[in-house]
């Protein structure tokens, strides 16, 4: 492994370690060459000066050729045990005596070199001169001393330098060992936190900071940086979440206005398929009194199916039917829809759960706040119906039902200076839950996981309701994790009162003067004493014709008409020419058209001139009182 691939405590260690380590060797070898020269140095001058006392010692036996006491005087360099040899030459230069005596000749130099001290292959050599008092010379010593003491020395300087550089180095070692973490330990951490980044794209990691140096500043800009990452991930991640949920609601609602469209044709032609059929089959069961037992089975059996499949046609409409423009949206308190809806299907969920021996319970959570929306109630009842016979279908086993409501502010302007912008009702169950594909596709016409038990038109109708208030629809739900499914009303911008009355009983709207015409005196009788009991003034007219009378006369007396509700399809004087004639004189005075044909028109827009409101054949005494408590 190369330096530059080690671990940063190995790279500090090596670091510290090799720069002690050569700065100890700087030193001693400084110290080592110090030695070296100054102990050449003083063994020059130890040895001149033994020289000069042995010189001046040998005097008196060279003067006078005293072989005894000159061999006698260069003994006493036995006590020197560094110099290796010796000897005198008289004042010719012959070699006079030797040291050790033992020794031979040919040890020695010939003849005396010149005075002085000198180096040579290992040994420090020297002449003096030995001189009478008054300077006359009398010969030469040769001295010869080996430089062991030198080497001694260097040997033992060498020796402590190593010592001390081992020692210096354990010290080093031990010390970098705990000084390096001061650097290591802050880097490790980043490299840690770095490493956890790249590995797991964990940006939620912080490095540890131990202090305030370039490191500290590092590692807490180190750290910014992660938190700034992981905000701007975070809201990315947000963005595109957002994104692909307006994607998948986009698609749903592509999805489902294709399928609206569709059904829209296919309700149109199988209403006018099934249209003279139905008609043939109730003359034929009404004028013939000829028919045979079995004709009259079999026509009954053809206008049962073809009441079926208007049945289901009309619930088809719900789903892709547009809001009729001139409908009056009243305000609909949800909080009290909530309750009649439980009452109204108690029946329904007590009666199923008994039967299965189960037990589903309901709860009601109601906001605090009234929450009032603008909508037609009926369709919001039967909307929540449909919802609560889903909630129970999906508890076989029994379970919670619970109806909530509450006011949400807009999600998309959170944060922000928060006004209620929704009005919501939920109604959750503990039920089997949804998997993703029906979750995906429950809003759409005929789909239905209940075979033959369901048609699979109830959450379409849901879907259709809310399109046509402008709510959004929300769906939570998981295997076995119950259902929840919201409906989300936007709020008006101002706060909606309740008109007395609507609410508060089951649509009960002021007494009112009506003019009821139609030319079938069954259903004007029948729609005359149903209004009464309601606790309407009712004035039936038989035609057109007679209606548009009794209208002039009344509004020519005290006691005008408040309301006209006319038959479209008349001989002679037809719907649209009473209406037109009711406006003529009075505006304001709203009409309410019956027709067998409204559902259709009403779907194209085709609401005739004058016509305030389309009411579908037979009228549904809902329909009736929802429409003149808007008067
Ligand atoms: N609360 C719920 N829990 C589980 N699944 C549900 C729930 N509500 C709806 N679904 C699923 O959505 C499908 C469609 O529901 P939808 O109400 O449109 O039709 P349906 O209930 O099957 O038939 P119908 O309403 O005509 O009786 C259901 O078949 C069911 O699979
Ligand atoms: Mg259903």
């Amino acid at each position: 492994m190369t330096f530059e691939n080690l671990p940063i405590r190995q790279k500090l260690m090596a670091i510290v370690l090799g720069t002690s380590a050569v700065v100890l060797l700087i030193v001693c070898s400084t110290f080592l060459g110090y030695e070296f020269v100054t102990f050449r140095q003083s063994s020059v001058q130890q040895l001149s000066t033994l020289g000069e006392i042995i010189a001046t010692n040998s005097t008196a036996a060279l003067a006078f050729s005293n072989r005894d006491d000159a061999t006698e005087v260069l003994a006493a360099l036995a006590a020197e045990h560094h110099v290796v040899n010796a000897c005198l030459y008289d004042k010719q230069g012959r070699l006079f005596v030797r040291y050790p005596s033992s020794s031979s000749e040919a040890a020695f130099p010939s003849a005396p070199g010149p005075d002085g001290y000198h180096f040579m292959a290992g040994h420090l050599v020297g002449f003096a001169p030995v001189t009478q008092v008054q300077g006359q010379r009398l010969g030469t010593l040769y001295i010869k001393s080996d430089l062991g003491a030198l080497y001694d020395r260097l040997r033992l300087y060498g020796a402590i330098a190593i010592l001390a550089i081992i020692g210096s180095s354990l010290v080093a070692f031990t010390l970098s060992r705990k000084l390096q973490q001061q650097i290591s330990r802050p880097i490790l951490s980043l490299a840690a936190a770095a490493r956890a980044v790249s590995d797991r794209q964990d940006y939620s990691v912080r490095a540890r900071r131990f202090g305030d140096d370039e490191l500290g500043l590092l590692t807490a800009a180190f750290n910014e940086m992660l938190g700034r990452i992981e905000a701007q991930n975070l809201a990315l991640q947000r963005a595109y979440d957002d994104l692909r949920q307006t994607q998948q609601a986009i698609t749903q609602q592509e999805r489902l206005r294709a399928l609206g469209q569709m059904a829209s044709g296919i309700a149109h032609d199988i209403n006018n398929a099934i249209s003279p059929a139905s008609l043939y089959a109730e003359s034929l069961l009404e004028r013939e009194p000829n028919l045979s037992a079995r004709t009259r089975e079999y026509l009954t059996t053809i206008q049962r199916a073809i009441d079926d499949v208007a049945q289901t046609v009309s619930r088809l409409r719900e789903f892709y039917r547009q809001r009729e423009p001139q409908l009056i949206l009243i305000p609909v308190n949800l909080n009290q829809m909530v309750e009649q809806v439980v009452e109204l299907t108690r029946a329904h969920w007590e009666d199923m759960a008994q039967q299965r021996g189960v037990a589903i319970s309901t709860q009601m959570d109601l906001s605090f706040a009234p929450a009032l929306v603008l909508g037609v109630e009926s369709e919001i009842r039967e909307a929540l119906t449909n919802l609560v016979f889903n909630a129970v279908d999906a508890m076989p086993e029994g379970g919670t039902l619970t109806l909530r409501t509450s006011l949400a502010p807009d999600r998309n302007t959170a944060g922000q200076a928060e006004r209620a912008a929704f009005a919501g009702v939920e109604v959750s169950d503990t039920g089997v839950g949804m998997d993703e594909e029906t979750k995906r596709r429950c809003l759409e016409p005929f789909f239905t996981t209940k075979g033959e038990r369901g048609t699979g038109l109830g959450l379409a109708m849901v879907y259709g309701m809310m399109r046509r208030h402008d709510a959004k629809i929300e769906i939570d739900s998981a295997p076995g994790m119950g259902t929840t499914i919201r409906l989300l009303f936007p709020l008006p911008e101002t706060a909606v009162g309740l008109p007395a009355g609507v609410g508060a009983g089951p649509l009960a709207s002021s007494p009112l003067r009506v003019l009821v015409v139609d030319d079938d005196l069954v259903l004007l009788k029948s729609l005359t004493a149903t209004l009464a009991d309601e606790g309407h003034d009712v004035v039936p007219a038989q035609g057109g014709q007679a209606g548009i009378d009794a209208f002039l006369a009344a509004q020519a007396s005290d006691r005008p008409f408040a309301v006209v509700i006319t038959d479209l399809g008349m001989p002679n004087v037809d719907g649209r020419r009473v209406a037109s004639a009711v406006k003529s004189v009075s505006p304001g005075t709203p009409v309410f058209m019956l027709t067998g044909w409204g559902q259709g028109m009403a779907a194209e827009g085709e609401v005739p001139q004058h016509v305030d409101l389309m009411l579908t054949k037979p009228p549904k005494l809902r329909q009736l009182r929802e429409a003149l408590a808007s008067v």
